[in-house]
Parts: structure tokens; C-alpha cells; sequence
């Protein structure tokens, strides 16, 4: 499928995923959505991808929200379709079984914020700045916000920042723990691009389990979870890439891992 608003490249294991409609500050519009979910698609198939990097295309925006211009036309039924269909391809990009990092450029406003909850976590350039300003359209975040947002930065901040619509900076994003970093904004794509790096050395079994169980255990009860937690743990520790790290460790030197 060809793509006309984002940009997918592969090099040494990292996909990265560029939303590109510069004349939109990169706004998700249908086709962008769809775009999105035949690349995710391809992603989870495909074995050279290891970890996927979701950005914005540009030095202004990330993704400033879903397109006004094309919900402003749709009747109910078209609202309610829109918002099932980014719902059905955040959730993927959140269950994908590899590491999702969102390199969050600029502007993460509306659905480019739940776009960026969707992913594992979340590095941003020191010009990042967030809101969910739905409230000013006659809506709400309607691509999982209402959820993810009270379950990163707790219920209370969430009903502040969607009640409010205020716009945040990149320092008040990183206390709240929208954000896990900040880095320069020269240096954002090479900074994370170390990050995935860093994760690829890891076990890779063992880090699949760490995203599934702490997804799936987090919609537990602490006891469910923590019993979900002993399956997950002992997947990793089926494998001979377990048996490979801990006789390294012994051994005093590096693992070299091959997802067995
Ligand atoms: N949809 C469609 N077009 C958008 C857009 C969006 N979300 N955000 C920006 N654009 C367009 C603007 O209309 C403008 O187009 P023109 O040049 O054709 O006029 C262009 O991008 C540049 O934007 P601005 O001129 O507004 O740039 P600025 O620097 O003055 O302001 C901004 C930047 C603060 C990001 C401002 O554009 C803005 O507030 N954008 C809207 C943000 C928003 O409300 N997002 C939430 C959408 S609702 C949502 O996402 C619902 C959901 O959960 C599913």
C-alpha cells in the first residue's frame, strides 16, 4: 500500500513511523488513520521490526489531534466511526507484542497525546507541549484518553488537564509522567533510536512478557495480576535465552541473545 501521510522506514531493527500532513500540523485525518493501521499491520508481521518508533514529521507538531476540518462534516454516525476506528488501531499499537516508543517532536494535542499514551512510553523534544482541548470542540478525547490519561497520571490530573483543555510544556508533562524524558530537540531521534538499541540488547522474550504482563496485569486485581505475573515470568524463563543470560552473567560476560 502506498502512503501518502506518514513515512515508514526500517534500518538495524527500528521501524519508525513518521506522521507527515505538514499542512495540518500532522492532524489525523481517515486516511492517515488508515495509513497507520496497514503499517501497524505490517509491523506485527513482520520479523526485521523489533522495536517501532512513532513520530511526528517536522520540527512544530507530533500530532495536533484528530482532523476538525473533516470531523466538522460528519453526522453522529460518522463521529462514532471515526472515533472506533482509532480506538481499534491505539489498541493495537498498545497490545503490538514490541516495544512501541513515541518521539514526541513538537505539538501532542487531543488524539497526537492519546496517540503518544497508546505507545510504551513516551521521550520528548524540550518544545513538546500537551492538552486534551477536546472540551473546546463540544467533545472529549474519543481515542482511549478518558482511560489511558488517569491510569499514567492519575484520575484527578487527568479530569484537570480534559476539563480545563490547558495546555501543558514539556517540564509539566514530565512531573505529571505523561513523559519519561526530555531531551533536545537536535537530539531527539538519535536519543531514542539508543534507547531501542538499548532494548534490542535485552532478552527479547523477556521483554514481550514485561509489556504483556504489565498491560494485562494492570486491568487486574493486584492478586489476579501478580498470579498473571508467574505465567508471563515463567514464559521468559522457558526459554533458552534465559539459560544464556544467567550463565553470562556467571561466566562475567556479555549475552548474545537469539529469541530462543
Ligand atoms: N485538525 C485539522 N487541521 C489542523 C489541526 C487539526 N487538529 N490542527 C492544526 N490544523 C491546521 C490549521 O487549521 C492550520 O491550517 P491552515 O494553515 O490551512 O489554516 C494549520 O494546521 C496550522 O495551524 P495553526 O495556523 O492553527 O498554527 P498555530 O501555530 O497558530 O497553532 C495549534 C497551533 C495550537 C496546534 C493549533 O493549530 C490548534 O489548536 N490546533 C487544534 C488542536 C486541537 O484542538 N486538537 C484536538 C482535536 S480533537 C481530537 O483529537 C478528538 C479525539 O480525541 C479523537
Amino acid at each position: 500500500m502506498p502512503y501518502e501521510n506518514i513515512v515508514t522506514e526500517i534500518n538495524e531493527g527500528i521501524l519508525t513511523i513518521t506522521i507527515s500532513r505538514p499542512k495540518a500540523l500532522n492532524a489525523l485525518n481517515t486516511p492517515t488513520l488508515k495509513e497507520l493501521e496497514h503499517a501497524i499491520g505490517e509491523a506485527e508481521i513482520n520479523k526485521d521490526a523489533k522495536v517501532l518508533i512513532i513520530t511526528g514529521s517536522g520540527e512544530k507538531a507530533f500530532v495536533a489531534g484528530a482532523d476538525i476540518a473533516e470531523m466538522s462534516e460528519l453526522p453522529t454516525v460518522g463521529g462514532r466511526e471515526m472515533v472506533m476506528l482509532g480506538q481499534r488501531i491505539f489498541s493495537r499499537i498498545e497490545n503490538i507484542d514490541k516495544p512501541v516508543i513515541a518521539a514526541i517532536n513538537g505539538f501532542a494535542l487531543g488524539g497526537g497525546c492519546e496517540l503518544a499514551m497508546s505507545c510504551d512510553f513516551r521521550i520528548a523534544s524540550e518544545n513538546a507541549k500537551f492538552s486534551q482541548p477536546e472540551v473546546n470542540l463540544g467533545i472529549i478525547p474519543g481515542w482511549g484518553g478518558t482511560q489511558r490519561m488517569p491510569r499514567l497520571v492519575g484520575k484527578s490530573m487527568a479530569k484537570y488537564l480534559m476539563m480545563t483543555g490547558e495546555m501543558i510544556d514539556v517540564t509539566e508533562a514530565l512531573r505529571i509522567g505523561l513523559v519519561d524524558k526530555v531531551v533536545p530537540q537536535a537530539e531527539l531521534m538519535e536519543r531514542v533510536r539508543v534507547i531501542a538499541r538499548l532494548i534490542m540488547k535485552k532478552a527479547p522474550m523477556a521483554v514481550r512478557m514485561v509489556k504483556r504482563s504489565i498491560n494485562h496485569g494492570l486491568d487486574m486485581d493486584l492478586a489476579s495480576g501478580v498470579f498473571y505475573e508467574v505465567e508471563t515470568y515463567t514464559t521468559a524463563f522457558a526459554t533458552a535465552d534465559r539459560v544464556e543470560g544467567m550463565k553470562a552473567f556467571l561466566a562475567k560476560r556479555e549475552a548474545a541473545f537469539e529469541d530462543k
